[in-house]
């Protein structure tokens, strides 16, 4: 059947211009894949006291990431890193659940983009993100990631991302990733 994707977005921000740029990768891939964007905000701050039982939207969280087909991170830069929601996200996900059943982030396919105001373009936030995804074994795509910056001169009248000088690249990243998950799945 069609692979599934699932969006990890690194801001909260209700505008935020990453998760503007997901949804711009869902329009993308229209009926060739299923997409949705994982709502995280109410994963608590990761504390091992509290650890098992899971609470409930952990384990919510690990059931949507446990069936995905792959795994779409799009995450702004802060301070030169990926911000720390997301980091507490990937350390929830990233402890076993039972002794039996491996990690499950491991062998999962991942592909990064991310969108800023600024000059940089996230890359360095996303070369952090591959070093702690790389140590997660989870099967990297870095080629192509996407970077964009100057979000500003790609908005509409609204201040919503309109995605016009970028819009090739998202659709060839998007394209190379489904491939890259089929690879994958033979
Ligand atoms: C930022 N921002 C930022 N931008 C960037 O390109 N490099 C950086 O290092 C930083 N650092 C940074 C730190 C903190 C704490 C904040 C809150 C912001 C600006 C950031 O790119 C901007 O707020 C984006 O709009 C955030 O992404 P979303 O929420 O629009 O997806």
């Amino acid at each position: 059947g069609k692979p599934s994707i699932i969006a990890i977005v690194g801001s909260l921000r209700k505008d935020s211009f990453n998760r503007q740029l997901a949804k711009k990768a869902k329009e993308i891939i229209g009926g060739r894949a299923e997409f949705e964007i994982l709502e995280y905000s109410d994963v608590p701050l990761f504390n091992q006291d509290t650890e098992f039982p899971a609470p409930e939207a952990v384990k919510r969280v690990r059931d949507i990431v446990k069936a995905a087909d792959g795994i779409w991170f799009f995450t702004p830069e802060y301070n030169h890193y990926f911000p720390g929601v997301l980091k507490n996200l990937i350390d929830w996900l990233s402890r076993s659940v039972s002794r039996d059943i491996p990690p499950l982030l491991s062998g999962k396919p991942a592909a990064i983009s991310g969108v800023t105001p600024s000059m940089s373009g996230t890359g360095i936030a996303q070369d952090h993100l591959v070093t702690l995804i790389s140590f997660l074994n989870m099967h990297i795509m870095n080629v192509p990631r996407l970077t964009i910056p100057n979000v500003m001169q790609q908005l509409d009248e609204g201040g919503n991302l309109l995605l016009t000088a970028s819009a090739p690249y998202l659709e060839k990243q998007a394209d190379a990733f489904i491939r890259f998950i089929e690879e994958k799945k033979k």
